[in-house]
């Protein structure tokens, strides 16, 4: 079953209590994009945010890192208790292995991410080493921007890869998904939808999180 996460970037800063116990009654994961403006051109918020995310979260956390040096903050997300947690290939490298390792001896489950300009297949070597895959289906950095379409090839072709391998692996998608294209997402193999405008920008964000589930 489809899972969705929605991305408090999109949410009121100025009311976040509540729009965390949104995700945590209606969502299944809270999503947290942590932006450093060298990465990705945007910044966005960091652990004076999650600190107190962490104090009233109880869906589990998904931490986005799209920062250089990621594995810099892997205790510290451990220590919150964050359960999920995210870092770029494009940051990592010939790292990647590594702080996948980093992340489960911290407890975590590690996800590698991509931007859509980098091919699916750098993802494969780590099949049946990372715990999920998280295909960005915009460029990284900013909320409210189109779904690209090719994002669906990228995920049937992992999703392929990961049965030929008879491994175990999520796919999360992250970049304008909305009820217009969901179920194509959910068709192609997602199994975690991260979206943000799609519940914070609609007038009833709850409503909006079952219309995105199908029901
Ligand atoms: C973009 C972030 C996304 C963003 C999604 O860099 O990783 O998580 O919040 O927002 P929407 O759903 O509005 O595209
Ligand atoms: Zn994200």
């Amino acid at each position: 079953m489809l899972q969705i996460a929605p991305s408090i970037l999109a949410a009121d800063f100025l009311h976040l209590e509540k729009d965390i116990q949104l995700i945590n009654r209606c969502g299944d994961v809270i999503h947290l994009d942590v932006m450093d403006g060298t990465l990705v051109p945007n910044i966005s918020f960091g652990f004076s945010v999650i600190d107190q995310v962490a104090r009233i979260a109880t869906a589990p956390m998904d931490a986005h890192l799209m920062v250089v040096h990621p594995e810099r903050w892997f205790e510290k997300l451990a220590k919150d208790g964050v359960q999920m947690c995210s870092f770029h290939w494009e940051a990592a490298g010939r790292n990647t292995s590594r702080y996948i390792e980093r992340l489960h001896a911290l407890g975590l489950k590690a996800g590698v991410a991509i931007n859509p300009d980098v091919p699916v297949s750098k993802l494969y070597p780590y099949i049946g080493k990372a715990d999920y895959f998280l295909i960005m289906s915009v460029f990284a950095g900013f909320g409210g921007q189109k779904f690209i379409y090719e994002s669906l090839d990228r995920v049937a072709a992992l999703k392929a890869e990961i049965g030929r391998k008879g491994a175990q692996g999520l796919i999360e998608i992250d970049g304008g998904i909305n009820q217009g294209n969901i179920r194509t997402v959910e068709e192609a193999g997602v199994g975690l939808a991260v979206t943000g405008s799609a519940v914070f920008g609609a007038e009833d964000p709850a409503a909006a999180i079952s219309a995105l589930r199908g029901a």
